[in-house]
Order: structure tokens, then C-alpha cells, then sequence
């Protein structure tokens, strides 16, 4: 078998100006070749010559030519000996001497047509590599696919590289930024996860989802458009610390509007917090649970309204097992129970298996009951060597105590580093924490697992702009804030050279499309990233000053930015929406009700694109009335009579591009501006 380095494929092709007109098939196996990679701190640095010997044999599986969404050719091949496999997609025309790869733990090998076409209309090609190792395997990717663009576009010119990702794929980015050397030129972590997101976010959110549950309508209208802005003047004083302590914690205000998504099932938080977090706390922290309810200074044993709150809402039984239903593989997948319980707790159940005299715990899985039922559910991807145990006449303990203790946990994960400032609200005046500290931090551990290292020292190798939402909930805004100061620090002067952050408002944390109900008070984030990609292209490339970052302040765990688009700056339009110069107004059926929206896009980020109305508040936007093209600046004024009386969100969408180009399919960077109508 004939193999040959990565570097000899450069040199076959393009050390000779004779290129043939036709393109071979690449020979397969590629054995990368150059000394090995070295490791710092657990973290495989990777520089443009190394070899990491993990990701050091390609196959190339295919070659093929495709015309859609551009006409293009997929590379397709993965590294002998994983489970990682990738594609390379180059554009036929327009390439402009870049690349362009998105990153996400658990993503397989193939791009969105939209990626593909966002990386041909900005003069890139595309890699997509399956999720899973780090970022390792994706720079193993960046690296061989300069070989493969230099072949097929036969050109030698150098190849620019530019790595992004959101949520989890943050994590492999800022890996990336951190730990490579001239793989990547530009890196833009969205949605920024840190080392305390996962799992204390979530735990946050599900404290705020145990405790506030009833209160959530009057939060819900008081931060609504047109609502009194003071959501904790309508509570007790139990909800109101649990408030205090979710918002300075970083659970942003406005995204209790979308309670459903932040706190219930919408997003399947409720789901992912059950079957995720109790299990992940029993792995890494296993004597937690009993801690929490048996020792002093915490929250299961606290003398006060809350301890007593937590206590009160544990649900108890003991049982033993009926039959048990496996499937084809012979693995339990639920069971029926002797005795069927009186009350079942909203949120999660974990169920123990108890050795023949009760006394000892066997194992613990997570489990669902329907009410009423008197069967079983187990979820999926639990222990099946616990699952093994459970057989006709199990003595079962079913009780909800992990999840409740779960919904403390951030409490006892105070982290060491004292600049991760939104914790001070879980440490005295002195620094240190309040409550007792697990011997464990596992937001690091699963920090570095996801990210395949990064440890989040900010010293970063690359241009960063990172691109956080103001509404999202599943990573604080803060969060960003403290990286920049961290990248700062560790940059020094070089900071202002390297680096950006931006805030999208009216933005959450969507990966996917946002839902249609969700569209009338969110906006999606990709097309404001697109623009950044294309801001950190030219900055890299031919030093073009990027927009200003975002101004903004930071108070209470929140982060606030200023109400002028000149202020504000970044790349967002800003949109002010009022009704008769209000944020809301109570009105009569069939009266017309007039809208004004005064409109600013940030100096030198080009002008309005479009202007779309959602009078009734259900996410479908309609164009109304006309508005003059080319602007930055403008007022748009619409009016509209309700013809049955109810409560409207009513809202309006705009968007802007850089070269208010109103037809240009990518990079249309949207806000929204939105009032309360009420009528009678
Ligand atoms: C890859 O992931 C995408 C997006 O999540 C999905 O639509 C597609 O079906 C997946 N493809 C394969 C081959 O699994
Ligand atoms: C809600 O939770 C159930 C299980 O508890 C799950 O099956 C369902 O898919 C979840 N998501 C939504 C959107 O309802
Ligand atoms: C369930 O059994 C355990 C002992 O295995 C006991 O401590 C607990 O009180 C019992 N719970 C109820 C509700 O009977
Ligand atoms: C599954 O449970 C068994 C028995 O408690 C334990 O030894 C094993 O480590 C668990 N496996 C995982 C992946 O947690
Ligand atoms: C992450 O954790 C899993 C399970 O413990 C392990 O198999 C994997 O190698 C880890 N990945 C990294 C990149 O550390
Ligand atoms: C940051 O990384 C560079 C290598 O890129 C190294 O020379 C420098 O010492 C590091 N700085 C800090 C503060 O660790």
C-alpha cells in the first residue's frame, strides 16, 4: 500500500505549476508525518507541522461532485481506528482562499446546506467533522484539508481557517483557541458555555423551576413588554431570595417570559435535568445526596422557610417489584409495582434497589410513572448493570431527594477562582463561600471532557470574537464577560488586537431554528454570527478594524446594555417599538391603535433591510407600510385595530445588513422592538 504524508501531497501538487485539468481521486490511506504534538497541562497542543498520533491516519472514502446548495465537491473521509469521520466541501467558483468549520460535541460528519452556502458566499470552503474528540480531531481536519484546497483549487495561496461553535460547541472553540498554533486564524465561541455551566446552570434553573412554579404567571407579566419591570414586588419572601439568588447567579430576568422553556418542559429541560444531572452528581460526587439531607449547613437540614419548602417536597415510598419488561436485548425497560403511590413529585424520580433486608442500597436508576399507573418507566441510557438487579420481588425505594438535592447543587460548587464574579452572591463579605463545599468541582471536568482540554486560562492563540444572547438561559451572559476579563489578563496590551465580545438581544440560545411560537420576542443569532465570521475574516486578513464590541454593564448577575445603537454599538439594529408613546396601552375593539418604531443600526454596520410586522404576537411577521431603503436612521409607523378583545404582544422584526443589500441570503442581522396591547 502506498501512503504518503500530508506534506508530500502539498509538494506532489504544488510544487509543480503543471496542474492536471482533472482532478484524481485522492490515494487513501493519508499518514500524517512530523514529530509528535505535545501535551501542556492535559491539553494536546496542536501547531500546523505536528502529528497527534491519535488522529494521524485518513481515509479518504469518497470523492464526489454535488449541485446543490452550490455546486460543490464533498471529500469524505475518517481517522483509522476512531469513530470520527468528516467532510470536506469546496465550492466549484468563488473561492476566496478560506475556510470556515463549525464544531459541536455531538454533531456527525455532514454540514447544514446553509453552512455550506454561508461558507461559498463568503469565499470559503467548509469542514464538518463528527463531534467527540475535542478539538483535536478537528484540527486534524483544518490541517489536512489546506492540502486538499490547494489540489483542488490548485493554488499554493495561504488558506485562512476560522473555527466557531454554540453552546457545548463553544467549549471545542475556545479548546481550539487556546491550544492551537496557526490551525485556525479566527475562532468565535457562541453562546458561551464556561467551567461552571454545566451542570450549576442547570441546577440554578431547576431551583428556580421547583420553588417559583407557582408564581410564574405574575413573574411572567411583570417582564413582559408594557409589564412593571418589578417581578420580586409580587412575592413572598421565600420566592423573592430564591429570585435573587437564580438573577444574581446569572438566569437572565427577561427569559422568564419563556417559562416554559427555562424552568418546564418546553425544551425538555425537565427531561434532560432528571435523567442528566442526578446521575452525573452520583458519578462524580456520590455521597452528595445523603449529605445534603443528613448534614448541617445544608439546604436539606436548613432551619428555615426554604429547607422546610425543600423538606416538604419530598415524595416517598417502598415498594416491591411485580414483573419486569425487558427488551430485545434482554435490558429491564420498566416494571410494575406491588403498590401504586399516592402522590407523585412534578419533577424527577430515582428509584434504589435494596439488598433482601432493605438495608442496603444496590443501585440507583431514574424512572418514570404516569399518574395512576402502576408501572414503571426507565429511562433511557441508565446503568444496565444496575438495571440487571431488578428482578420479580425487588424491594424498591422510589423517592425524588436526588433531584431536589440536585436543585441546590450550584450552592456547594462555588468556584476556587474568586473573579467568576456572579458567585459572590454564594460567598460572604470575606470570599469565602457560604455554604459547605463539596471536595469536588465537576463544572471543570466537564468543561475539559467536552472541550477535549481547554481549561479556560484565556490565553488565546488566535483572534476571538465571542457572541453571546442577552435571553438566554442556558448560558448566562456574564459568563462572557468573565472570559474577556480572562483573555484580558492574559493578553495584556495585545488584548484590543485579539479580541471582541458582542451581545445579541432579544437572542437565546437556539442551535436549531427557533420555534415558530417563539419568533414574536426571539430573534435567530446565526445570520449576526455570519456577519461576525466576515468581520474576522477581513480583520485577519487584511487588518480591517472590526465594529466596536458591545457596550454594556453588568448588575445584580444581569447584563444591561444601553438603549442607543451609538451607545450600544456591536452589530445589532437596535429597535424601539411604542404605541401612542408608550410600552403599552389599554384599548377599545376595532379602534385603531398607531405603532412607531424608531430604528438605529450601529454607525458603520450598514443600513435597514427589512421591516416586518407581528400585530397579534404569534410569531407570523407580515410586511406593512413601506420604509426608505439605504438607512441607518428611521422611524416606521403602522397602525392596526384588534378586532376581539384580549391581551396582544405585539411586535416588529427588523433586519440590516452590511451592505443593505435587502436580497443578500446571509448576514441579515435581525432585532426586534415589542409593546403590550390590551383591549377591552
Ligand atoms: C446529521 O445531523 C443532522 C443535524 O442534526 C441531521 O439532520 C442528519 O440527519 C444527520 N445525518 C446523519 C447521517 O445521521
Ligand atoms: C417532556 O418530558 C417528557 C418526559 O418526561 C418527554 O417524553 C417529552 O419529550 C418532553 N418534551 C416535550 C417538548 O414535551
Ligand atoms: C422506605 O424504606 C426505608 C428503609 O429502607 C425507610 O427508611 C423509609 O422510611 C421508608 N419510607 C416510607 C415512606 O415508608
Ligand atoms: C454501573 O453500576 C455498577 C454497579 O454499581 C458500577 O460498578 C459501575 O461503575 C457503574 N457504571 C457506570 C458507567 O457508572
Ligand atoms: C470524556 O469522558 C468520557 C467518559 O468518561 C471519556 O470516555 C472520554 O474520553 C472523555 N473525553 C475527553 C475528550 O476527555
Ligand atoms: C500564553 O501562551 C504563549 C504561547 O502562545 C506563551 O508563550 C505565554 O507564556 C502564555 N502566557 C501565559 C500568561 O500563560
Amino acid at each position: 500500500m502506498f501512503r504518503f504524508t500530508a506534506r508530500q501531497v502539498w509538494s506532489c501538487f504544488c510544487a509543480t505549476t503543471a496542474f492536471a485539468a482533472t482532478v484524481e481521486a485522492i490515494t487513501s490511506p493519508i499518514v500524517a508525518k512530523g514529530p509528535p504534538c505535545v501535551t501542556n497541562n492535559g491539553a494536546v497542543q496542536v501547531t500546523a507541522d505536528c502529528v497527534d498520533s491519535t488522529y494521524n491516519t485518513v481515509i479518504i472514502d469518497a470523492e464526489q461532485d454535488f449541485a446543490t446548495p452550490v455546486a460543490h465537491r464533498r471529500v469524505s473521509g475518517h481517522f483509522s481506528e476512531t469513530n470520527i469521520d468528516f467532510n470536506i466541501y469546496l465550492p466549484k467558483s468563488g473561492w476566496d482562499g478560506r475556510f470556515f468549520q463549525l464544531v459541536y460535541p455531538l454533531q456527525n460528519s455532514t454540514a447544514e446546506d446553509h453552512e455550506i452556502g454561508f461558507g461559498a458566499d463568503s469565499g470559503g470552503y467548509t469542514n464538518h467533522v463528527a463531534g467527540g474528540g475535542g478539538y483535536r480531531a478537528d484540527a486534524a481536519v483544518a490541517k489536512l484539508s489546506r492540502t486538499i484546497a490547494a489540489r483542488y483549487y490548485q493554488s499554493d495561496r495561504k488558506i485562512y481557517g476560522y473555527i466557531y461553535g454554540a453552546s457545548g460547541g463553544s467549549m471545542v472553540t475556545v479548546g481550539a483557541a487556546e491550544n492551537t498554533f496557526d490551525v485556525w486564524q479566527g475562532a468565535i465561541p457562541l453562546v458561551q458555555a464556561i467551567t461552571i455551566s454545566n451542570p450549576n446552570s442547570f441546577c440554578i434553573r431547576a431551583m428556580a423551576s421547583l420553588v417559583l412554579e407557582s408564581q410564574k404567571e405574575k413573574i411572567r407579566d411583570s417582564v413582559r413588554p408594557g409589564g412593571d419591570g418589578s417581578p420580586f414586588s409580587h412575592l413572598n419572601a421565600l420566592e423573592k431570595e430564591v429570585l435573587t439568588e437564580v438573577t444574581e447567579l446569572g438566569l437572565t430576568l427577561e427569559s422568564f417570559e419563556d417559562w416554559e422553556g427555562l424552568a418546564g418542559n418546553r425544551t425538555n429541560f425537565l427531561h434532560t435535568f432528571r435523567v442528566l444531572i442526578p446521575p452525573t452528581i452520583a458519578a462524580l460526587d456520590p455521597t452528595y445526596v445523603n449529605d445534603f439531607w443528613t448534614k448541617d449547613g445544608f439546604l436539606g437540614t436548613e432551619k428555615s422557610d426554604l429547607g422546610d419548602f425543600y423538606r416538604k417536597s419530598v415524595v416517598e415510598f417502598n415498594t416491591t417489584v411485580k414483573s419486569v419488561l425487558i427488551d430485545s436485548a434482554k435490558v429491564p425497560v420498566a416494571f410494575t409495582l406491588a403498590k401504586s403511590p399516592s402522590t407523585l413529585p412534578a419533577y424527577g424520580l430515582q428509584a434504589t434497589i435494596k439488598s433482601e433486608d432493605g438495608k442496603s442500597a444496590l443501585g440507583q436508576f431514574t424512572i418514570q410513572i404516569t399518574k395512576g399507573s402502576q408501572t414503571a418507566e426507565i429511562d433511557p441510557g441508565q446503568n444496565t448493570t444496575v438495571l440487571a438487579m431488578i428482578s420479580e420481588d425487588s424491594r424498591i425505594q422510589v423517592d425524588n431527594r436526588a433531584w431536589l438535592a440536585g436543585s441546590a447543587y450550584h450552592r456547594y460548587q462555588v468556584p476556587t477562582q474568586s473573579d467568576l464574579y456572579g458567585y459572590d452572591y454564594l460567598r460572604k463579605a470575606d470570599g469565602t463561600p457560604k455554604y459547605p463545599q463539596r471536595n469536588v468541582l465537576i463544572g471543570p471536568t466537564i468543561a475539559r471532557n467536552a472541550s477535549g482540554g481547554a481549561t479556560y486560562t484565556g490565553n488565546i492563540t488566535t483572534k476571538v470574537m465571542v457572541m453571546d444572547s442577552l435571553e438566554d438561559f442556558d448560558a448566562f451572559p456574564w459568563h462572557a464577560d468573565w472570559y474577556r476579563t480572562e483573555v484580558k489578563e492574559a493578553l495584556g496590551d495585545r488584548f484590543g488586537q485579539n479580541f471582541r465580545l458582542y451581545y445579541t438581544e432579544n437572542a437565546d440560545h437556539y442551535l436549531e431554528p427557533v420555534p415558530q411560537d417563539q419568533l414574536t420576542r426571539i430573534v435567530s443569532y446565526h445570520p449576526a454570527y455570519e456577519q461576525h465570521l466576515r468581520d474576522l475574516s477581513a480583520w485577519v486578513e487584511k487588518g480591517k478594524q472590526p465594529p466596536a464590541e458591545t457596550t454594556y454593564s453588568v448588575s445584580h448577575g444581569q447584563i444591561k446594555v444601553p438603549a442607543s445603537a451609538a451607545q450600544r454599538k456591536g452589530i445589532q439594529p437596535v429597535v424601539v417599538l411604542t404605541v401612542s408613546g408608550k410600552t403599552q396601552i389599554v384599548t377599545m375593539a376595532r379602534q385603531a391603535v398607531s405603532f412607531k418604531a424608531h430604528i438605529e443600526v450601529p454607525p458603520g454596520t450598514g443600513s435597514v433591510t427589512s421591516v416586518e410586522w407581528d400585530f397579534e404576537g404569534t410569531g407570523h411577521f407580515e410586511a406593512a407600510g413601506s420604509f426608505e431603503k439605504g438607512k441607518a436612521v428611521l422611524d416606521v409607523t403602522a397602525s392596526r385595530s384588534y378586532q376581539t378583545p384580549g391581551t396582544y404582544f405585539a411586535a416588529v422584526r427588523v433586519t440590516s445588513n452590511r451592505n443593505g443589500d435587502a436580497n443578500a441570503a446571509y448576514a441579515q442581522v435581525a432585532n426586534l422592538g415589542r409593546v403590550r396591547v390590551v383591549v377591552n
